[in-house]
């Protein structure tokens, strides 16, 4: 069966992006393995596929904008993966390439640093790959989870299909219905002055981000300023990126050691 060495681990997306290949080397140093993680910008993400199988890559994580494109390429599907429709993450063990979507669980273990979720009523903003993976999470820990979205079909369409309530419009949220709200559009990312709830907050709220440059958004810095719990796009974004950790090398994850490497790298990319 094909294999490298060092192991090989890797990224799929578009155009190659560092902060997973900085996150996971400085998890295998400090775990003493003889991994190496690189991130590919690619074209084709079935012929990537076949890479994998080709060359015996262990691991291979997948960003946008193929988290679906993968999935009829796969050997086996996790669950969750089935249940959202994406797959970030292809494990292969002994040739057997088998489709994650870690998201969720990186979501839910952020979210759960600071609060339970059984019962909890959540608002999800946003309908794409990243609020699928949210509101299956959130679903699964026993929360109820209502969706607001700027283009109604796809927001109905994302809570019929996970069982979901379908809250409307992004105006539509009111934050008195409300324990928690999760920005899980892609305003934010990269825009330092963007905030998809602004001025909708109240100091009750626990207020989460999806998006993880800058590391504190607009979204969040209001929040604060309000006296509302917080939860960064980053802590999600590390602990989906140790339950990869997991699955690739069967160790526990160096979580402290991977959110310093993950930072490091936001602050030299200035945002
Ligand atoms: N922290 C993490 O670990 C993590 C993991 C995965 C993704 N992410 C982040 O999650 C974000 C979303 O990613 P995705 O894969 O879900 O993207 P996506 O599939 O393209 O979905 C984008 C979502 O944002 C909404 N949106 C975009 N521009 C908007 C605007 N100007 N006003 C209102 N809504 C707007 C879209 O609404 P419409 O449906 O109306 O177009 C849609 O709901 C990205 O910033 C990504 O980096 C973070």
């Amino acid at each position: 069966m094909s294999h490298s060495l060092p192991t090989l681990c890797g990224s799929i997306m578009g155009s190659p992006f560092s902060l997973s290949a900085k996150i996971h080397n400085a998890a295998y140093a400090a775990l003493g393995l003889d991994y190496t993680f690189v991130c590919f910008g690619v074209d084709d993400p079935v012929a990537a596929v076949t890479a994998i199988r080709t060359l015996g890559v262990r691991g291979m994580n997948v960003s946008m904008p193929y988290k679906t494109a993968v999935i009829p390429h796969l050997d086996a599907i996790d669950e969750s993966a089935r249940a959202i429709g994406a797959v970030n993450t292809i494990n292969n063990l002994d040739g057997v390439l088998t489709g994650y979507n870690t998201d969720c669980l990186g979501a839910v273990r952020a979210l759960q640093e600071i609060t339970g979720l059984n019962n909890k009523r959540i608002a999800v903003i946003g309908a794409g790959g990243a609020a699928r993976a949210v509101v299956y999470g959130c679903l699964q820990a026993r929360a109820q989870v209502a969706v607001f979205n700027r283009s109604p079909a796809r927001g109905m369409a994302l809570a019929e299909d996970l069982g979901a309530h379908w809250g409307g419009s992004i105006e539509a949220f009111d934050a008195r219905a409300f324990d928690i709200v999760i920005n899980a559009t892609s305003v934010g990312f990269k825009q330092p002055d963007s905030n998809p709830l602004d001025g909708r907050l109240a100091s009750h709220l626990i207020v989460m981000d999806v998006a993880f440059m800058p590391v504190h958004t607009a979204l969040l810095r209001q929040a604060k300023t309000l006296g509302c719990r917080t939860v960064t796009g980053t802590r999600m974004l590390v602990h989906q990126a140790c339950r990869q950790i997991e699955l690739y090398t069967g160790h526990e994850a160096p979580i402290d050691i991977m959110e310093h490497a993950m930072l490091q790298e936001i602050r030299r990319l200035k945002l």
